[in-house]
C-alpha cells in the first residue's frame, strides 16, 4: 500500500473482536497494513497467537492478543478489564464476533446463544469500553451486522427463542439488533456530544456473503448442501473486510454516525431498524440482561424534546432513513 493510504491509521489502536479468522482477521490484517496497532480477540490462545503472528508479519506493528469466550458475560467483563488495563487508547472498536446455530444453544448465563453472542456481547463490551473510546476521540464503533437485518424482527415476547426457535429467525433478529443498537448508540452519543468534544461515531455494516467458517459449528441442512457449491461465488475474507476497514479508517467518515453500510457505501437498512421506540426498549432490555441497569452518565438517554435541533453539534449526523438516492439494494 502507498503512503497516502496507510497514513491515516498510524498511531491508532484498533480492537477487533473475532480477529482469529474470517472477516475479523482480514480486517485486522488490512488495518495493520495501514499502520494501526492491532488488538484481536478469540476463544483459543493458540489460534489467537497464530493470527497475531500473521498480522504482525504482514503489518509490522504491535498486535495484542485477548482470549475470551464472548458468549459469557463474565468473560466479556474480564476482557473489557484487560483491554482497559493494556490499551491506553482505543481509536476503533470493531464488533465483529458473530455466529449462527441451527439448533437452540444456551450460554453459561442461561441465555440463547445467538442473541447473547451476536447482540449482548457487543452491547456490553461497547458500554464497558465507552469511556476509553471517548477519551481517545475522535473514535469509532464499527459493528458487523448483515443484510439479514432486513428479515429480522425483535420479538420481545420471545427474545430467547424459548417458545419457538429457528436458527435463521434468531440470526436475523440478532443482526437487526446490531443495527438498532448502533443507531441508538449514535443518538445517545450525539445527545451527549459537545461542540468542543471530538465525536465517537457508531456505524453498522453488511460485509457481503463471504467464504469463512461462519455457521460451520451447527449449520442448517440447506447450508450443508449448498454452501460448498456457492463458495466460489462468495467474497474472499479480504473482500468481505473492505467495508469494516473503510468504516474504521476513512478520514471522510470521521463525523459520519448512525449509518448502515454495504459495499463501502451507505445503504438503507430495514424500516424496523429506524424504529426509535423499539431501539430504546431493546437497549433497556439488553442493559437489564447484562446487568448495566444504571448506564454510565455519558449514555443516559435524554428525551427527544430536550434535544433542540439548533443545539446539536453540526458534525454529527443523526440516524435517519436515508433518502431515495441512497442504495436500497
Ligand atoms: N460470512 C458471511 O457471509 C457473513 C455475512 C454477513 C455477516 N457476517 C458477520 O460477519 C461477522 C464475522 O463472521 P465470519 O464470517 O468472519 O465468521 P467466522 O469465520 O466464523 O469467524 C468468527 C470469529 O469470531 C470468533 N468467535 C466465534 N465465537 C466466539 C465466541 N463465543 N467468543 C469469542 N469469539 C468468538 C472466532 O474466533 P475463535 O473461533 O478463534 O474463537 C472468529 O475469529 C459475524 O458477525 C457475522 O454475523 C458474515
Amino acid at each position: 500500500m502507498d503512503g497516502a493510504v496507510t497514513a491515516p491509521m498510524t498511531g491508532k489502536t484498533v480492537l477487533v473482536t473475532g480477529g482469529t479468522s474470517g472477516i475479523g482477521k482480514a480486517t485486522a490484517l488490512g488495518l495493520a497494513t495501514m499502520g494501526a496497532r492491532l488488538a484481536i480477540t478469540g476463544r483459543d490462545r493458540g489460534r489467537a497467537e497464530d493470527a497475531a503472528r500473521e498480522i504482525r508479519a504482514t503489518g509490522g506493528g504491535q498486535v495484542d492478543v485477548f482470549v475470551a469466550d464472548m458468549s459469557a458475560q463474565a468473560e466479556v467483563r474480564r476482557l473489557a478489564n484487560e483491554v482497559l488495563h493494556r490499551l491506553p487508547r482505543i481509536d476503533v472498536l470493531v464488533n465483529n464476533v458473530g455466529g449462527y446455530w441451527n439448533t437452540r444453544r444456551v450460554t453459561a448465563d442461561g441465555l440463547e446463544r445467538t442473541f447473547a453472542l451476536n447482540h449482548l456481547a457487543p452491547f456490553l463490551l461497547t458500554n464497558l469500553l465507552l469511556d476509553r473510546l471517548t477519551q481517545s476521540s475522535p473514535s469509532r464503533v464499527v459493528t458487523v451486522s448483515s443484510n439479514a437485518q432486513a428479515l429480522g424482527r425483535i420479538n420481545f415476547d420471545d427474545l430467547q427463542g424459548e417458545a419457538s426457535y429457528s436458527g435463521s429467525r434468531a440470526y436475523n433478529q440478532s443482526k437487526l439488533a446490531n443495527v438498532l443498537f448502533t443507531y441508538e448508540l449514535a443518538r445517545r452519543l450525539q445527545a451527549t456530544a459537545s461542540a468542543d468534544h471530538a465525536p465517537v461515531t457508531a456505524n453498522a455494516l453488511h460485509p457481503g456473503v463471504v467464504s469463512t467458517s461462519f455457521g460451520a459449528e451447527d449449520p442448517a441442512s440447506v447450508q450443508r448442501i449448498f454452501i460448498p457449491f456457492l463458495r466460489p461465488l462468495m467474497k474472499t475474507p479480504t473482500q468481505g473486510a473492505a467495508t469494516s476497514i473503510r468504516l474504521a479508517s476513512a478520514p471522510e467518515l470521521e463525523h459520519v454516525s448512525g449509518r448502515f453500510f454495504a459495499d463501502g457505501k451507505p445503504k438503507k437498512s430495514s424500516k424496523a431498524s429506524y424504529d426509535e421506540a423499539v431501539a430504546a426498549r431493546l437497549w433497556q432490555v439488553s442493559a437489564d440482561l447484562v446487568g448495566l441497569t444504571t448506564p454510565p452518565d455519558a449514555l443516559q438517554r435524554q428525551p427527544h424534546h430536550e434535544q433542540p435541533h439548533h443545539e446539536q453539534p453540526h458534525h454529527e449526523q443523526p440516524p435517519h432513513e436515508p433518502s431515495a438516492q441512497e442504495s436500497t439494494s
